[in-house]
């Protein structure tokens, strides 16, 4: 069967089928799902695919798609994270020759790739394997908190150009391979994210960074930290609540996030606060270009 790559006119249809496939966890990639619904999906798809920073091939039968896969850019940083493989029959077939199409579209200066799976998604994690990626060690826990989106009190954001090397410096230590650089941050600062941050004097000592998705009933907390000198003071949970405040106030009914195991004091707050696990999932990591010699035999 005939594997293209994908254009702005096939995200609906791949958008319909992520759902539909990622909705048993054995099937489960993270990156392409994370339980919104068709339309809602397709649009965070075309978002991306607007930016340029998504590549996806898909391969198709008289009745329609039969698998896709992409990858999403981030051309700056030279990383790339997959979705998928989907394929709704004869999985490891499809999966093979959509991931040799896929190889060939992907532009030359990305050479990291990252792949996050649902834990139980076991077929998924052999073909990364398959194809060179090592697990990571570090398991990664998804929350979810849904309530009313009601008008909540405004709090500030507050980064000042003053403050912004304090806060990288904070950020980066951290999250030191987090998905966005600092340019990238800034640039969606005031428009699809907010910062909030605290401050000593002038220096930050901690940070909550909510992000409102395409589809605005949906948000995430994509960043929180406290410098380890202040921990357990309540600057963790404070931050959290103004993180959530925004969210709310945007129309946020839904607020995901993501924790790795190492969070486990993180994992506390989260739950105190109502945030209620989804799913585990798990990483795979390639380092350098996906190599043909080490796959679709
Ligand atoms: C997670 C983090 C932001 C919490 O910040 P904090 O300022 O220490 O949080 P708070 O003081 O507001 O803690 C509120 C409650 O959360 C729970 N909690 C926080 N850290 C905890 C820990 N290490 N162990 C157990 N419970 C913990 C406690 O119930 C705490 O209340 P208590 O101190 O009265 O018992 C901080 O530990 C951190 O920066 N960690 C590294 C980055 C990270 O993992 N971020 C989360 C992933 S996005």
């Amino acid at each position: 069967m005939p594997v293209r790559l994908a254009t702005a006119a096939d995200l609906p249809a791949i958008g319909s089928l992520l759902v539909e496939l990622c909705r048993d966890p054995v099937a489960h990639c993270i990156h392409s799902w994370s339980g919104e619904a068709s339309v809602e999906n397709a649009a965070a798809l075309a978002q991306v695919y607007g930016e340029q920073e998504l590549t996806y091939v898909v391969e198709e039968s008289a009745d329609g798609l039969v698998g896709a896969f992409g990858c999403e850019l981030d051309h700056d940083l030279g990383r790339g994270w997959f979705h998928g493989p989907h394929a709704r029959s004869d999985w490891d077939a499809v999966a093979d020759s959509l991931h040799a199409a896929l190889r060939e579209a992907l532009p030359p200066s990305i050479t990291e790739f990252n792949a996050f799976l649902n834990v139980e998604n076991a077929r998924g994690g052999a073909f990364y394997e398959r194809h060179g990626f090592t697990e990571q060690p570090m398991r990664h826990h998804e929350y979810l908190l849904s309530g009313d989106a009601a008008s909540a009190p405004a709090v500030r954001p507050f980064l000042e150009a003053l403050s912004r090397p304090s806060f990288f410096e904070l950020f980066d230590a951290l999250f030191p391979n987090a998905y966005y650089g600092h340019e990238r941050l800034l640039e969606m600062q005031g428009k699809s994210l907010e910062i909030f941050v605290t401050l000593v004097g002038d220096q930050v000592v901690g940070f909550c960074v909510p992000y409102r998705a395409a589809d605005a009933r949906r948000g995430e907390i994509q960043f929180l930290g406290v410098h380890e000198d202040l921990r357990r003071t309540g600057l963790g949970g404070d931050l959290l609540a103004a993180g959530i405040t925004w969210l709310r106030g945007v129309g946020a009914s839904e607020i995901l996030l993501n924790v790795a195991d190492a969070g486990t004091g993180a994992r506390r707050l989260y739950e105190q606060v109502g945030f209620e696990l989804q799913h585990t999932g798990v990483g795979f990591k390639l380092v350098g270009r996906p190599d043909p010699e080490s796959s679709d035999t």
